[in-house]
């Protein structure tokens, strides 16, 4: 690892640089290549029995996928990452090296859609076993534990109903019961959030959302220390071949040298939209973490420095008049995804969250009506006007409006 920065926002821009000794070049250059030409045949040999430094095979590795690596690393304060060709290439890379058949999995009850399938689906047709808890409810994973638990895996804050899960408790009782702890940081990012700090083995991220924020990529990545890294590479990346490709790569190189400023954007903007939408007569619940009236408030400054772009929604009327609004608004788009400068704007129960049964989705309390939001880098007073606008169109209600809750001054 290379030299480290005191300021986070300094080492989205410098953290992990290669020198180009060649050409000097300022940004990191791609190197679209899917091989490397060996001087010899012996340091071909040299290189595959790990007796010798150097590139081999893109799938393997490449210098431009090395920096992206290196810089994500850094930036959440781990010895080491492995980048992978989309978000769940990273989930299932850190399932898939620390679980086997016979072994036990502690999971979230409510995760990102694919994520809960890849889990109750697949993992489970060889032979791992899962339980799935409500990690927000207090002793609910050491109820869990069995003697072949292994790893213990959430996301904070769930998408897509922002429930906040206390990633101190999760470190501590990983810790005390020998257990790996995978946590899915692609919510908050590393401005937001460290979960290293709080004892977590492994953080993975969607690089597709908030890293590279420009929308133009599917990537992920895997953080966690040099040997977890190494047998992540070494095994499953190598054989299963979910590697990111090196445009990629560059492509969340440059999206990361903007992403304190526009993480801290994309807060400022949420937690106004927040506080319309609750203050809305046609709006009957809203979650998310910056308002006071969620459970997860009290996470703010303790685990996470700002609540983030993402916020929940369900309209007074319920479903029709909730997919009646997302038909109505004009500066959304209706798409999956979020951390991009669009505002997106979808519906969870038939999109994201499709991969859940009927009950399990209720179960995991992700109702028909959520609609889930992603705040863009638009002005906040458009989107606002935007979202005004589309409500306005949907039957008035009776109810009364929800008392405005206070602003967090500095979120970022
Ligand atoms: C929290 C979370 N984790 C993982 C993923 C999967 O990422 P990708 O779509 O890049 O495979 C997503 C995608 O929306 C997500 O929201």
């Amino acid at each position: 690892m290379n030299k480290s920065f005191k300021h986070i926002e300094t080492a989205t821009i410098h953290a992990g640089k290669i020198k180009d000794e060649q050409f000097g070049a300022l940004t990191t250059p791609i190197y679209q290549t899917s091989t490397f030409v060996f001087e010899s045949a012996e340091q071909g040999g040299e290189r595959f029995a790990g007796e010798a430094a150097g590139y081999i095979y893109s799938r393997l590795g490449n210098p431009t996928v090395r920096q992206l690596e290196m810089k994500v690393a850094q930036l959440e304060g781990m010895q080491d990452a492995a980048a992978t060709a989309t978000g769940m290439g990273a989930v299932s890379a850190a399932l898939l090296t620390n679980l086997s058949a016979g072994d036990h999995l502690i999971a979230s009850k409510a995760l990102y859609g694919c994520s809960y399938s890849l889990i109750r689906h697949q993992l489970t047709r060889f032979g791992i076993e899962v339980s799935f808890v409500d990690m927000t409810v207090s002793g609910a994973i050491e109820m869990a534990i069995q003697a072949n638990t292994k790893v213990v895996f959430a996301e904070t804050p769930i998408n897509p109903n922002l429930d906040v899960i206390d990633l101190d408790m999760l470190g501590r009782v990983a810790n005390k019961h020998n257990l790996i702890s995978i946590v899915d940081n692609t919510f908050l990012s590393p401005i937001l959030q460290q979960p290293v700090k709080f004892g977590i083995d492994i953080v993975i991220h969607s690089a597709t959302k908030y890293l590279n924020g420009h929308g133009d990529v599917v990537a992920g990545i895997v953080c966690g220390s040099e040997a977890m890294i190494e047998q992540i590479k070494l095994t499953v990346l190598k054989d299963i071949g979910a590697t990111m490709s090196p445009h990629d790569a560059w492509l969340i190189l440059r999206g990361l040298k903007t992403l304190a400023i526009r993480v801290k954007q994309h807060c400022e903007s949420a937690q106004e939209v927040a506080e319309y939408l609750q203050s809305h007569p046609k709006v009957k619940n809203v979650y998310y973490p910056g308002l006071k009236s969620h459970p997860g408030y009290p996470y703010m400054g303790r685990q996470m420095l700002g609540a983030g772009g993402v916020i929940g929604f369900e309209i007074d009327g319920g479903i029709d008049d909730g997919k009646a609004l997302i038909n109505a608004t004009q500066l959304f788009s209706i798409a999956v995804s979020l951390g991009d400068a669009e505002s997106l704007i979808q519906h969870p129960a038939s999109m994201t969250h499709s991969p859940y049964s009927p009950e399990e989705r209720l179960d995991a309390g992700i109702s028909d009506g959520l609609i889930r939001i992603a705040v863009g880098l638009e002005h906040v007073d458009d989107i606002i006007a935007d979202l005004d606008n589309a409500l306005s169109t949907i039957p008035q209600t009776t109810q009364e409006p929800h008392a405005t809750s206070q602003t967090i001054a500095d979120c970022a």
